[in-house]
């Protein structure tokens, strides 16, 4: 009707604010009218009371002068009430005897609807009769008439403007707001992948080092498949043998790349039922290197039976792969004695009603309870300038609460525990094997 395009407001608001905008306007078309009529009503009483007291007094006095006869005084009568009927509008006068006989009249009689007052006429404190005035009120029955078609216009303009102004900033402003969010979900995208690239880019050392020993293996296999074929000693099942080895470290290889390329790319995939369990192992893969090189291990004891969570397994890996990397960060550079035992990484899982609790733990000296609660904010970070960016606990923090649940983290005596909390999924669909994308980790030994 307002050609206002409401959907997107709570259809709540929208009954509410057109409730109220039909109240006002029925009042205002209902008031309008009622309180003229009232008022006219109440004011034209009031006047015929005081001109008819006049008059009853006039004519008590009359009365009282002529009490045999008064009734018979027609023509002194009528001129006695001359000076009482100049009045705007036509009024009918009437005088009564105590028997409500009629006496004396002047004016034509009021036409109906009329208003009639009635002031009596005393003969010694006892009344002899009454002075009756009446005037009839169509004038104002037709101005109440006009005044209820005026209502009725007034009533539908502000219904109109009462409900369509209020809806119609209501929806400019959640319209504003759902830009404002966009832009925001924008940002937060664009900032989980700026801190993805940049746990890549660290990830790369690693990945290289990964990466040189397929290669290796292949050119080690290629330069004595070639000799044997110099010295003529090349037979088929052992260039079998070599061209299988090439072909399994290649794909070695083509793994390790894959993982990396899924990882780094924009995420944008469905979410699905993701096992723990391969998001733990695709984490750890991505973050061999670093585990070695900080000579921490990590040991998990995921319960076999665990029921899978669901969302996209890329943006959980990169919540794990930034947990165990803070917690390698927080070890530090490994200790100088190489017999001093590996520093560990706990993972721990478990499922309580409904949901499913993951637990990342390490004992690298905790974290100081001044800056506990400022670690997910975004930009905080302990480490110098290039190491770190302070967005992983941050866009962790947003990954875990995208899918429905929360990230924690506790830290005493030395400790540090990071608890990710999430809603089961369903146990039924339940996947035999990793359901990632992501590719299983490399298959053969090295070398
Ligand atoms: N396991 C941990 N032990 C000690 N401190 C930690 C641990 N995890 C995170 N922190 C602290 O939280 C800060 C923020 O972490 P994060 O958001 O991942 O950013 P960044 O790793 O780039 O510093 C770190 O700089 C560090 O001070
Ligand atoms: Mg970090």
């Amino acid at each position: 009707m307002t050609g206002l395009d409401t959907g997107r407001i709570d259809p709540r608001i929208v009954r509410v604010i057109t409730a109220l905008a039909l109240t006002v306007s029925i009042l205002i078309m209902v008031a309008l009218p009622a309180a003229y009529f009232i008022a006219a009503r109440v004011s034209i009483t009031a006047t015929l009371q005081a001109r008819a007291g006049s008059a009853a007094n006039v004519m008590t006095e009359f009365v009282t002068r002529n009490p045999d006869h008064w009734v018979y005084e027609n023509a002194r009568i009528t001129g006695r009430l001359v000076p009482f009927t100049e009045a705007v509008a036509p009024k009918h006068w009437r005088i009564l005897d105590r028997t409500g006989a009629q006496v004396a009249t002047l004016g034509t009689p009021a036409t109906k609807p009329a208003i009639t007052v009635s002031q009596p006429i005393y003969d010694s404190g006892v009344v002899a009769g009454a002075v009756e005035v009446s005037r009839s009120i169509s004038d104002v029955l037709a101005w109440t008439v006009f005044l209820a078609v005026i209502g009725t216009a007034l009533a539908g303009g502000s219904f109109l403007l009462l409900r369509t102004l209020p809806l119609r900033l209501l929806a400019e402003s959640m319209e504003r707001l759902e830009r404002l969010q966009a832009l925001e979900r924008e940002r937060v995208a664009q900032l989980a992948q700026a801190s993805k690239l940049a746990q890549l880019g660290e990830l790369a050392t690693g990945m290289a080092h990964e990466l040189n020993q397929p290669l290796t293996a292949i050119t080690l296999a290629a330069q004595n498949a070639m000799k044997q074929l110099e010295r003529g000693a090349l037979d088929a099942p052992s260039l079998a043998a070599r061209l299988d080895r090439i072909l399994q470290m290649a794909r070695r290889a083509s793994t390790v790349i894959d993982h990396m390329r899924i990882f780094g790319r924009m995420d944008g995939e469905a979410s699905a039922p993701i096992t723990l369990a391969a998001a733990v192992r695709g984490a750890r893969d991505l973050l061999a290197f670093k585990l070695e090189r900080h000579r921490v291990r990590v040991v998990d004891t995921l319960p076999p039976d665990l029921p899978p969570v669901v969302g996209q397994a890329v943006p959980l890996e990169q919540v794990l792969v930034n947990l165990i990397a803070n917690a390698c960060d927080a070890y530090g550079e490994p200790p100088a004695d190489a017999d001093a035992p590996p520093r560990l990484i706990a993972i721990a899982a478990a499922a309580t009603e409904g949901w499913v609790c993951l637990t990342v733990r390490d004992e690298a000296g905790g974290i100081p309870p001044d800056i506990l609660p400022r670690i997910f904010a975004p930009f905080f970070t302990t480490k110098p300038v290039g190491q770190g960016t302070g967005l992983g606990l941050s866009i962790s923090y947003g990954i875990i609460n995208d899918m429905g649940g929360t990230l924690a983290a506790e830290s005493a005596n030395g400790s540090t525990t990071f608890v990710i909390t999430l809603p089961a999924g369903p146990r039924d669909n339940r996947p035999a094997g990793p359901v990632s994308d992501l590719p299983a980790p490399p298959a053969g030994p090295a070398g």
